[in-house]
């Protein structure tokens, strides 16, 4: 019976977590019974909404249990079934990640086509990140040929899919914005954005005027706080404003400023409107279609941050809630 070692929450954090906020516990692993499969997890997920699930606050998701593993995004390998339909050696994505083996009932994975992409893409622009991105352009932000798109966090899994995937929409000018001189270089250079801000800089909305010099007409907001302050500031009339995250609060302890010019929206009418991605799941479909056919025809960078091991699965978290990652940030147990 093979052992396997998984990531509990063992106390609440207050303000960034700390690595003793989490506890690795060794545990022996079932065989698999009728209708279930035993995998093992080649990569695993690391993301900022995990980040609220430590709290223990009523939300979209509930909170994760204090001594019990984590949950999150998952790839693996079937390495034992009970089912004539997932068979041994077939990779399958699922939710009962942060642990290196996973007994599950077959309805709880889902077959992936590494044909397509290698396994771990589907944590990334073929999975939940990237449907994040299309549905909130799509659906909440309705872009239209010709818009210009500002997105926040734009050098992270989610951000540096919206700006690409925006262009693919019919985006004229794409903005996005992200900490520090590497992340802007890259912004431009590797993931083709239009303009970069470094919001380090500060100056938000003056750097934004100048990098939007015709408005904004949507803005992908991944950051909250000053970023949506000073997208407020540049939109343009009947500009859509998709409310995807607001990272920079999440491990706040105080309120963080927020906008303090919402009634732009008024005289602007401006339409704002918060998301989840499960709400848009008859998006999968249609997505993964289209996904695949931008990443064969190379119209789509994606770029990985890999830490290996699950030891260091907490140290990956953390460091990528400070932006350690560009692109995804994975965590790497086999392969
Ligand atoms: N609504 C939904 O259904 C949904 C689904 C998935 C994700 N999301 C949201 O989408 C956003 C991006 O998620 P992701 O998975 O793609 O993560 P990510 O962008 O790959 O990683 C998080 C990034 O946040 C940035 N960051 C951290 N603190 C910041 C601050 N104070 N100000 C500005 N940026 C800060 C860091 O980049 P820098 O180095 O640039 O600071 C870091 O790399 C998050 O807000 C997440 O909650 C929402």
């Amino acid at each position: 019976m093979p052992t396997s070692r998984e990531v509990h929450l063992v106390a609440r954090p207050v303000g960034e977590p700390d690595p003793t906020d989490f506890s690795l516990v060794e545990t022996s692993v079932g065989e698999p019974g009728p209708g279930q499969v035993l995998v093992r997890n080649d990569w695993i997920s690391v993301d900022p909404y995990m980040r609220g699930r430590m709290n223990d606050t009523k939300s979209y998701v509930p909170p994760f249990q204090l001594g019990e593993p984590m949950e999150g995004g998952a790839v693996g390998t079937v390495v034992s079934s009970g089912s004539d339909d997932v068979p041994v050696g077939a990779s399958v994505s699922h939710m009962a990640g942060w642990r290196e083996y996973a007994l599950l009932p077959t309805k709880a994975v889902r077959p992936v086509d590494t044909s397509i992409a290698p396994a771990q893409a589907y944590l990334g622009a073929l999975g939940m990140v990237g449907m994040t991105a299309y549905a909130g352009l799509t659906e909440v932000a309705e872009v239209r040929e010709g818009d210009t798109v500002f997105v926040s966090g734009a050098a992270g899994a989610v951000g540096s899919l919206v700006g690409q995937i925006a262009r693919q929409l019919g985006a004229k000018r794409v903005v996005g914005s992200a900490g520090g001189p590497e992340k802007k270089r890259r912004l431009l250079e590797e993931f083709g954005f239009d303009a970069a801000i470094d919001y380090r800089e500060g100056k938000l909305t003056r750097q934004l005027a100048e990098a939007a010099p015709d408005g904004v007409d949507v803005y992908f907001d991944n950051v909250g706080s000053d970023h949506l302050q000073a997208a407020l500031n540049v939109m343009n009339d009947f500009g859509r404003v998709a409310l995807c995250g607001a990272v920079a609060s999440y491990n706040a302890t105080e309120p963080v400023p927020g906008p303090n010019n919402l009634f732009l929206a008024v005289g602007k009418r401006l339409n704002l409107r918060g998301f989840i991605v499960g709400d848009h799941n008859h998006l999968a479909e249609e997505y993964a279609h289209r996904a695949a056919g931008w990443l064969a025809e190379g119209k789509l960078h994606t770029e990985e941050t890999v830490v290996d091991g699950i030891d260091n699965s907490v140290q990956a978290f953390l460091d990528m809630m400070r932006g350690a990652n560009t692109g995804k940030m994975l965590v790497r147990l086999s392969q």
